[in-house]
């Protein structure tokens, strides 16, 4: 069986959740439980990232230690993924035992080779960010990835060598054009990998700092938090603790990250793995950015948009189809409750809700709710010949945008399917049919749309599991917890099933 490890960025515990951590997290489901219905063995991993300086400071500001903060925030954060239906395998966070162990084997493997020394620190630190900055990088003295003030520090730490692998770093990612998605990332990456690059502080005095894993040959020093951080992703899937797992999984397929932290996870953690003696991740996607408005969102601006709120009051599988939707994934995006509600009323509600609706509908209506038996398909007129053809496309376009990592060209596809159908009702006008008793042709029609239902409920079970399960019971389908995408065919649907049409799937959206 082929196997499929992907991950997410593990999240910083300052504070709850929003909507772009929640983003990663749909985005990497919706993969895995495709892969899944594909017929992979999936290991995905989430997980949190609990050390450094700003979470330390957030711990302070509360008045309690770290490690309970942090405790009391663990919850938040998996109560949020059982919410959105997060199908993840694994959760890791950095003060798990499973992975102190490792960062700490990591270091004496890198040390053993020579590859960390001692030297002197100065510089400017951002502590949101967790990052270290030259003078000359500084942008009115401020960090410039966030704009926040940087401290001056200077100090005695520990440093990797990471100078020693730039040209290394650039070979293999100008020979693996699938190693940073999408290329703009790519692009952006190599230009910077034009500079020299500066060998990575990955201590911190534990006088200053103690709250991080202790550098088991520097008692005096912890590991630096990102370089803590990206360990996380060999501690999951069994590095020390489970060898066979290991080797199954590793090397992850994607590390699916935002686009601000494409250098920690194109340029440290490749050379951290290639100077261990371990193969790269195939692949890490830097999607784009939500921002509210033209705005970036932050809870100082008081614009931050929590993803619990949107569930509640639009549903689970609104909010991931807003996400997956909206924009081509890669891209930046705009979050608005009106063009959410939009989305819904239009492509929910009116689409797809309307086609399962009305389809139903007709079978109770006709034919008492059973589904019923289709002419061979030879006699069929031009009309039906399309529509069926498009349904049997279905199967290689979603794995096109899949492959592509291109939610919105799958649902685009489905979406398609659903409006010819639409419109197929319309042409074959099937109130005309009854009318006229022409029993037969009512029946093939009746046979195709829920046809098509059945094709768009399986289609969109990574997507919308929720959605897909609701038509597949409102079709009246049986162990539906055994479908999965070889039931992507034409006809499999059983003439002699009996529907059970429920509630309207998506009611339309007021604005008042
Ligand atoms: O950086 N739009 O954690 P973090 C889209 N602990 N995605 C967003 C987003 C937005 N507005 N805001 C956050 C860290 N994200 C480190 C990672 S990994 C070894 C360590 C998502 O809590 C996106 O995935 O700041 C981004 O990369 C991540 O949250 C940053 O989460
Ligand atoms: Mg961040």
């Amino acid at each position: 069986m082929s196997k499929f490890y992907i991950t997410t960025p593990i999240y910083y515990l300052n504070s709850t959740p929003h909507i772009g951590h929640s983003y990663t997290n749909i985005a990497c489901d919706t993969l895995a439980r495709y892969k899944r219905l594909m017929g992979y063995d999936v290991l995905f991993a989430t997980g949190t990232d609990e050390h450094g300086q700003k979470i330390k400071e957030a711990a302070e500001a509360k008045g309690v230690e770290p490690k309970k903060f942090v405790d009391g925030l663990v919850p938040v954060f998996i109560g949020l993924w059982k919410k959105l239906g997060i199908s993840y395998d694994d959760f890791i966070r950095t003060t798990d035992k499973r992975h102190e162990d490792v960062v700490r084997d990591v270091l004496n493997l890198l040390a053993e080779k020579g590859d960390i020394y001692e030297g002197e620190y100065s510089g400017w630190y951002c502590t949101p960010c967790e990052s270290f900055w030259t003078k000359a990088q500084l942008v009115d003295n401020a960090c410039p990835d966030c704009g926040r003030k940087a401290e001056e520090i200077k100090e005695k730490n520990l440093f990797f060598k990471l100078s020693k692998y730039q040209s290394w770093l650039v070979e293999y990612i100008n020979s693996h054009g699938d190693f940073i998605l999408p290329v703009t990332r790519r692009n952006e990456i190599l230009s910077f990998l034009k500079n020299p690059l500066n060998d990575l502080c990955v201590s911190r005095p534990a006088a200053r700092l103690s709250w991080g894993i202790e550098i088991p040959f520097s008692k005096d020093h912890i590991t630096y938090v990102w370089f803590d951080a990206l360990i996380n992703y060999i501690s999951v899937c069994g590095y020390k603790d489970n060898p066979a797992k290991f080797k199954k999984f590793w090397p992850a397929d994607i590390h699916m990250i935002g686009k601000d932290i494409l250098r920690p996870h194109t340029v440290y953690w490749p050379i951290m793995l290639h100077a261990i003696g371990l193969e790269l991740p195939k692949t890490v996607f830097g999607h784009g950015w939500w921002k509210v408005g033209g705005d970036k969102m932050s809870k100082s601006k008081g614009n931050a948009v929590d993803p619990i709120d949107m569930v509640d009051r639009f549903g689970v599988d609104a909010y991931r189809f807003f996400l997956l939707k909206e924009v081509q994934f890669g891209t930046d995006g705009s979050f608005s409750e009106e063009a959410l509600i939009a989305r819904i009323n239009s492509d929910l509600a009116n689409d797809l809700g309307n086609l399962l609706h009305r389809t139903l509908s007709m079978v109770e209506k006709y034919f008492s709710g059973i589904v019923q038996e289709r002419r061979d398909l030879k006699y069929s007129d031009e009309i039906t010949k399309a529509l069926i053809d498009k349904a049997g496309s279905l199967y290689s376009e979603i794995n096109k945008g899949m492959d592509n990592i291109d939610f919105s060209y799958s649902l685009d596809a489905v979406w398609r399917l659903i409006n010819m159908a639409n419109k197929f009702i319309e042409q074959k006008a099937p109130w005309k049919l009854s009318k006229e008793q022409k029993l037969d042709d009512l029946k093939d029609v009746m046979y195709d749309l829920c046809e098509i239902l059945r094709l768009v409920s399986v289609a969109l079970m990574p997507f919308m599991p929720d959605t897909s399960n609701k038509i597949a019971g409102q079709l009246g389908l049986e162990n539906i917890e055994k479908i999965n995408f070889n039931d992507l065919k034409w006809g499999l649907l059983k003439p002699g099933t009996k529907i059970n049409k429920g509630a309207q799937l998506f009611p339309r959206i007021e604005i008042t």
